[in-house]
């Protein structure tokens, strides 16, 4: 018998018998690895006589095919067969009771933010960002409170380091810095963040959030400042007409300053904002200095502006009626529960109110 009848009776009879997938691998590298017995037919080619050399390669091709069909057919029989056992034996039991599902809230300061860009950006301003650890010339020099200034101070910062270079940023104030060291003028962007100090009672968290407000263009007033005020107040508080001080103040950063109050008065025990003989203060404004500007390259004698800092948890408390600050970071799932938001069911991004 000759060696292909040999090789062809042996494996027809092992393919047909039943095999896994180590087995019919194993088969395969007997007839076609390296020195497989098919590979070794194909060298031996050039060694037959002439005469027979041709019907042999023609053999040897024929029986290859029909091997290599016959072993590919069992492979796929033997994956078809795994796929079976494995979807009866995985079969979805739909009687059984259905997990818990919980849906997250967003947390109040989270909305917050969200709803103050909303506001800002329908008049034009982008939103900014800036790190948590600042090095001290954005935080503090480059907004015109050099070393020594009493304004450092006030802010008892966090320092990471002895020489005093880096710090937890105390305000949003130094993405005022960084967005204007990276673009050119006009510069309309808001800023929101979170902020530290070294201070903890019930209005003060040691970690809190500020939104950092900058526009400057050639002809900006503070009218301009007055008006963008105005609209964002009467936004946030979802009411007409808001009635709003502005006292004079100081921040290294701006010349004029000022601090912003709005009125309120406490009826039948509920908070209303917006009118009444009361003043609350809210932010920190003014137009920015000179010297900001030339230290970040900005031409003062073409370019002014307004700058604005508010602290957004405060607001966050005023608008929702929550008078703790140390909850909104307890993480208390209880809390989080009650006055956090649905994240499907508030009807336009700044609306909470009216949800
Ligand atoms: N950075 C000030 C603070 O944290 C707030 C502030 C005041 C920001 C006046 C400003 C500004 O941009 O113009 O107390």
């Amino acid at each position: 018998m000759s060696d292909l009848k040999k090789i062809k009776d042996e494996f027809l009879t092992k393919l047909k018998g039943k095999l896994n997938l180590p087995e019919i691998n194993q088969i395969k590298s007997d007839l076609f690895g390296k020195n497989g017995l098919i590979s070794s037919q194909f060298k031996k080619i050039g060694s037959i006589v002439e005469s027979d050399r041709k019907k042999f390669a023609s053999d040897l091709n024929i029986l290859k095919d029909e091997l290599q069909n016959l072993i590919d057919l069992k492979i796929q029989e033997i994956e078809n067969t795994e796929i079976n056992e494995k979807l009866e034996k995985e079969r979805i039991d739909v009687t059984l009771p259905e997990r818990n599902f919980v849906r997250g809230k967003i947390h109040p300061v989270s909305q917050t933010i969200d709803e103050i860009s909303s506001i800002f950006s329908e008049i034009g301003f982008s939103v900014e960002e800036g790190p948590d650890v600042e090095n001290e010339y954005n935080n503090f020099t480059a907004l015109n409170t050099p070393k020594n200034h009493p304004a450092r101070d006030m802010h008892d910062t966090f320092y990471l380091d002895e020489k005093k270079e880096k710090l937890l940023r105390t305000h949003t104030s130094p993405v005022q810095i960084r967005t204007m060291l990276k673009d050119k003028p006009p510069f309309k962007i808001i800023a929101p963040g979170r902020t530290y100090r070294s201070d903890s009672d019930q209005t003060h968290a040691p970690m809190f959030h500020q939104v950092e407000g900058l526009h400057i263009d050639k002809n900006i007033n503070m009218g301009h400042l007055k008006g963008c005020l105005d609209y964002f107040i009467t936004e946030f508080f979802e009411v007409k007409k808001i009635k709003m001080r502005f006292r004079p103040s100081h921040f290294p950063f701006t010349e004029p300053s000022a601090e912003v109050d709005i009125g309120y008065e406490i009826r039948d025990g509920k908070l209303i904002i917006g009118e009444g003989n009361k003043w609350l203060e809210i932010l920190g404004c003014g137009m920015v200095h000179p010297n900001v500007l030339n230290n970040v390259k900005v031409d003062s004698t073409k370019y002014q502006g307004y700058a604005f800092g508010i602290g957004i948890d405060r607001l966050a408390m005023l608008k929702y009626g929550i008078n703790d600050l140390r909850a909104f970071f307890e993480c208390d799932y209880r809390w989080l529960n009650h006055f956090g938001f649905d994240p499907l069911d508030v009807p336009t991004s700044y609306r909470g109110l009216s949800r």
